[in-house]
């Protein structure tokens, strides 16, 4: 399977960080996570496989939405702001369960074209909305 990468030192550019520590470190882990999924050659894989990739990103996604809710509940941000976040967050947890159970209908699927759907939805979120967490940072 694919390299181990350190999560610690998975590089986030600059742009891309929250400047709030454990958020930070989360996205990070899921980031190196999402690289190795990347690094994995798009061969035909058994149901399982994407079954262990699944339980992976849902062994930290989860925990990761939950932290990233309650910071945003402490840290003054308006709370409409706050449920059109957790309603991203909730439809990314849907999502992938929907994928997961769509992969485990099929003996094999493309690894690849699963991680690329993924990728994009993860990426989009962490590039995307959490960033507007970044407006909520006190100095
Ligand atoms: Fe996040
Ligand atoms: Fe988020």
């Amino acid at each position: 399977m694919a390299r181990n990468l350190d999560s610690k030192s998975f590089p986030l550019d600059a742009s891309q960080i929250l400047g709030v520590p454990i958020l930070d470190r989360q996205h990070r882990s899921i980031l190196a996570l999402l690289k190795q999924l990347e690094c994995t050659p798009e061969a035909l894989i058994t149901s399982e496989g994407i079954n262990e990739l699944m339980t992976r990103l849902m062994s930290q996604l989860p925990e990761h939405f939950d932290t990233e809710e309650e910071w945003m509940k402490s840290s003054g941000m308006p709370s409409q702001l706050i449920a059109e976040h957790s309603v991203e967050h909730t439809r990314v947890i849907e999502d992938l369960t929907h994928l997961q159970t769509e992969a485990m209908k099929k003996n094999t699927v493309k690894v690849g074209a699963v991680v690329k759907i993924i990728r994009e939805w993860i990426l989009h979120h962490i590039y995307g909305l959490d960033l507007e967490i970044k407006k909520y940072v006190k100095p």
